[in-house]
């Protein structure tokens, strides 16, 4: 039963079964206190009626309204608290597995669509929690208790009751059925439509660049509308409901009263008791619309439930068997017929091969063949179907993988850059009190980054805009090989790391690189003719195969196919 398993996410430890009790018993204390209202005002009444009126019972019921009010506001506090503290744990929580899932699982899912569910459907789930629940169960305690006593003031008058409770609740019931599906669809758009517009918004300068900003109106209308004919069809149901129970409410009412005034009149009933008898009969209204509302936010909240489950447990499943091996790399590298696939498509085919310590290996092969997945693997973005890869003989499934990243530098092809300063993104991920202002300052003259403005501290306090879209192409490329300097790793892998760059800052950044790499093993990936030496080792790859591998000056001589993308390449 998936309540079972909401509470399991949810009340995780003691301290939230204890709140979660908490509340559950000043609830109680105040449904009871509101039982026991009715009967104080009847006494009252009574009291009046035969002119003795005791000031006691007066004083009486003023501290008990001061009680109540009292239990009502410390329990409301408890139970916006209780709320917090769930939220708060479950969104840390899934956010701090999420962060820990492998690659593969962010190719999945939209970043917005995450962060919706993250934000909405643990909001939905808390409110399940903390205020529904609670208050299903006190309505219930409510109907019964009040059943009990107005059977103990008047059993005919409580028959009548019971008569037109379960009417009202046969009509009311089968139409919040309608509203089952209604939740798991408003949180599928809104993820939907937060995860658009941020996509939109981010690439901002393509949708214009494009003119498609028509199109784009067109799709997030598409969701706004469809989040708007959801609502539109609750607030129907609803707009159908609430009348007509609040209509069916009154008859009953009115029944009561009726049926009531004709025994006053008949001398069997008194009028402090048919007053407490219309007061127990708002009490019951309450509740059974609690109940009734009860429903519908379950379905939501199972709703979201359903889906953060999903996001937990689909990478659960895959999540790789890894020995906590820590280990400092000395890079002798060895590809043993690894072969990868995407969805069933071969991206890596049967590749072999060895790097020795200290030496570089370039890999070059058309767009699309492979040669950026090849160093994914290494990095253990994505596990390889066949063969093994090894690391100083052991194989990378059995390193830990925190352990491996800490020893690799990647200066990847899609130039990742955090919002923030320069600074912020050359201690991306690094120690801070480690590195030094004179470090950071080196590694901004390794990439030629020194030149962006005079002053030293102004540089490195820079703001790069989201994603660095305050900063050129090339500056982007720079920052990233800074970023690689600072890490200082013992292998080294560059995705056409210098690809954005104009030919001068590229020959002198080169030289800083082959400085950097010359004692380092170094997997490098590179379209750029001008960067392969005579002797440079050359692995060629194409659709996912390695062709051939050998020094770049015999490769020219012997290899026509090499000789041809050379050629077409320069
Ligand atoms: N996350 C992914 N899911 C599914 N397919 C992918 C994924 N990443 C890459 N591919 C596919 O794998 C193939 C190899 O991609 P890869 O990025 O390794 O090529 P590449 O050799 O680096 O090309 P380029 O020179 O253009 O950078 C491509 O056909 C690509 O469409
Ligand atoms: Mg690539």
């Amino acid at each position: 039963m998936n309540v079972y398993k909401i509470f399991k996410l949810t009340i995780n430890n003691k301290k939230k079964k204890m709140y979660l009790a908490l509340i559950i018993i000043l609830s109680l204390f105040f449904t009871i206190a509101s039982l026991y209202f009715p009967i104080l005002i009847r006494n009252i009444i009574n009291q009046l009626e035969n002119n003795q009126i005791n000031t006691l019972i007066v004083v009486s019921l003023v501290l008990f309204l001061i009680l109540r009010s009292l239990i009502e506001g410390v329990n409301e506090y408890i139970i916006s608290k209780f709320g917090n503290i769930i939220i708060k744990d479950l969104q840390q929580n899934i956010y701090n597995r999420i962060i820990n899932y492998p690659t593969y699982f962010f190719d999945m899912y939209k970043s917005g669509e995450l962060s919706s569910r993250l934000v909405n459907d643990t909001e939905v789930i808390k409110d399940l929690i903390t205020f529904h629940i609670p208050k299903v169960i006190n309505g219930i305690i409510m109907i019964i208790g009040a059943i009990v006593l107005i059977a103990l003031l008047d059993w005919k008058l409580t028959i009548v009751i019971l008569l037109i409770a379960p009417l009202i609740f046969g009509i009311i019931l089968p139409m919040m059925k309608k509203l089952e599906n209604t939740g798991e669809i408003q949180q599928y758009e809104v993820s939907k439509f937060i995860s658009k517009t941020q996509e939109t918004f981010k690439n901002i300068k393509m949708v214009k660049a494009s003119t498609a900003e028509d199109a784009e109106k067109r799709i997030i209308s598409k969701h706004i509308n469809n989040l708007f004919n959801v609502n539109l069809y609750e607030s129907k149901v609803m707009a159908l409901i609430s009348p007509l129970v609040n209509f069916l409410l009154i008859l009953g009412l009115l029944v009561i009263v009726g049926y009531g005034a004709f025994r006053i009149q008949n001398g069997t009933l008194a009028l402090g008791t048919l007053i407490a008898f219309i007061i127990y009969s708002f009490q019951l209204m309450t509740p059974m619309s609690s109940i009734s509302s009860f429903i519908g936010e379950y379905h939501k909240a199972n709703g979201a439930f359903k889906s953060l489950t999903k996001i937990i447990n689909e990478a659960e499943e895959r999540k790789i068997d890894e020995c906590e091996f820590d280990f400092k790399l000395n890079s002798n590298i060895s590809f043993n017929n690894v072969t990868m696939e995407f969805n069933g498509k071969k991206i890596l085919d049967d590749i072999s091969f060895k790097l020795s310590k200290g030496k570089t290996l370039t890999i070059i092969g058309p767009s699309g063949s492979g040669k950026t997945t090849l160093l994914n693997t290494l990095e253990k973005f994505y596990n390889i179907t066949k063969g093994s890869i090894t690391i100083d003989g052991i194989n990378i499934n059995k390193i830990s993988t925190n352990s491996l990243r800490k020893n690799i530098g990647l200066v990847s092809q899609d130039i990742p850059i955090i919002s923030g300063t320069i600074k912020d993104n050359l201690l991306y991920g690094l120690r801070e009190d480690k590195i030094t202002i004179d470090k950071m300052q080196k590694s901004l003259d390794f990439s030629m980054l020194n030149k962006l403005v005079t002053s030293q501290i102004e540089n490195l306090n820079r703001d790069v805009g989201e994603g660095g879209n305050k900063l050129s192409g090339g500056e982007k490329q720079k920052l990233n090989l800074a970023r690689l300097f600072l890490k200082n790793p013992s292998l080294i892998l560059l995705d056409e790391a210098t690809s954005n760059l104009d030919n001068e800052s590229k020959s002198e950044i080169l030289k800083s690189i082959s400085e950097l790499t010359q004692y380092r093993t170094t997997l490098k990936i590179t379209h750029n003719v001008q960067e392969l030496c005579e002797d440079e080792e050359i692995l060629f790859i194409e659709n996912g195969k390695m062709l051939f591998k050998g020094s770049h000056g015999e490769l020219l001589k012997n290899n026509e196919r090499y000789k041809k993308f050379i050629k077409v390449m320069s």
